[in-house]
């Protein structure tokens, strides 16, 4: 049978039309970031937040120390805002991110929008070309004899495969220049400690690896690991605020400095 056109079939369709607007409309307000009501006030709140809680792990301007670079515009963790929210509540498991639990739901959203404005800052048009500057890495600058990046280079410093996620350009800078100061920001990184060590064997001086009660590991400068038992040792003294790197800033012209640090700022998990 088919259907005689009355007011009833009008209304009818009527409503599925609004039903259908309906629809497209909470769609709309479910595609919103819940961080789109946040104004400029809670953004200075949000920092506030972050140098509390979060910039013992992050740095102050958040470019990374024993917590991630955050001057990122893509994060691995948090590809939208929602999964930045939950993962200031829950952590992150298996790396060193904890749940932040000491601060409510209001201030969670301020300092999850002001990490949003860290990540903005990425966006700005950023000098040197990544090219030239793995040609200097490799080359001139010599750092593979120090370094690895993606299983190719040695010895004892931090391995660079994704140095691009977990520092930011002025704390880039700065390890070339000062690599005392970054290596002093991130003394609670374990790797980072120079060590001098005497056993009626051998001395060693290198990177600190791990120490528990009982025993050490060192990193020698050609990246050979030692390991010692406590009782063994003559001597161990942690020298603070020493780099084994040697500083560039003579060595390295202004140009070849900004193509280095845009070649390490290209090393991410994600591009
Ligand atoms: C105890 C140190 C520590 C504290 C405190 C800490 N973080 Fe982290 N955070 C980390 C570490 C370590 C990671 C890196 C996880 C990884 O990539 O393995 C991380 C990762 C993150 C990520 C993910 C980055 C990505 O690549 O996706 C965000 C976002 C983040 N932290 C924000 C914060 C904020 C905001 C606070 C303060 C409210 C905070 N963190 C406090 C150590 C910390
Ligand atoms: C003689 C060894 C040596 C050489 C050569 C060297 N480095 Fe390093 N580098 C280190 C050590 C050791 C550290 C660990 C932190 C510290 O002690 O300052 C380090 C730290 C760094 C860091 C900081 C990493 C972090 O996550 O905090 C960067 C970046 C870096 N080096 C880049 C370079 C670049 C680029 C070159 C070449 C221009 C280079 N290094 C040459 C030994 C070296």
């Amino acid at each position: 049978m088919t259907l005689p056109i009355t007011k009833e079939v009008i209304a009818m369709f009527h409503r599925l039309l609004s039903y259908l607007a309906l629809l497209s409309m909470s769609a709309a307000t479910w595609a919103q970031s819940p961080l789109d009501g946040l104004t400029e006030a809670d953004i200075a709140d949000g920092k506030k937040v972050f140098n509390v809680h979060c910039a013992r792990c992050h740095g102050i301007a958040g470019q990374g120390g024993e917590g991630s670079n955050l001057v990122r515009a893509k994060l691995k963790y948090a590809s939208d805002d929602d999964a930045l929210i939950a993962l200031l509540a829950e952590g992150i498991p298996g790396t060193g991110m904890p749940a932040i639990w000491l601060i409510d739901d209001q201030k969670r959203l301020q300092v999850a929008g002001y990490v949003r404005t860290l990540g903005r800052l990425e966006a700005e048009e950023m000098p040197g070309d990544p090219n030239r500057g793995a040609d200097i890495y490799r080359g001139s600058g010599g750092c593979p004899a120090c370094h690895i990046i993606a299983g190719h280079g040695t010895g004892i410093g931090p391995e660079l495969t994704h140095v691009g996620d977990q520092r930011g350009r002025d704390y880039l800078r700065q390890s070339l220049t000062d690599p005392a100061a970054t290596q002093s920001q991130t003394r609670g990184y374990k790797n980072f400690l120079t060590v001098r060590v005497k056993s009626l064997q051998k001395e060693v001086e290198g990177l600190r690896i791990n120490e528990d009660a009982f025993t050490l590991q060192v990193r020698d400068m050609s990246g050979t690991i030692h390991s010692f038992r406590k009782d063994e040792l003559t001597q161990f003294e942690k020298v603070f605020a020493h780099s084994l790197m040697p500083e560039y800033s003579a060595a390295l012209s202004d140009d070849d400095m900004d193509d280095l640090i845009s070649y390490m700022m290209s090393l991410r998990s994600e591009s």
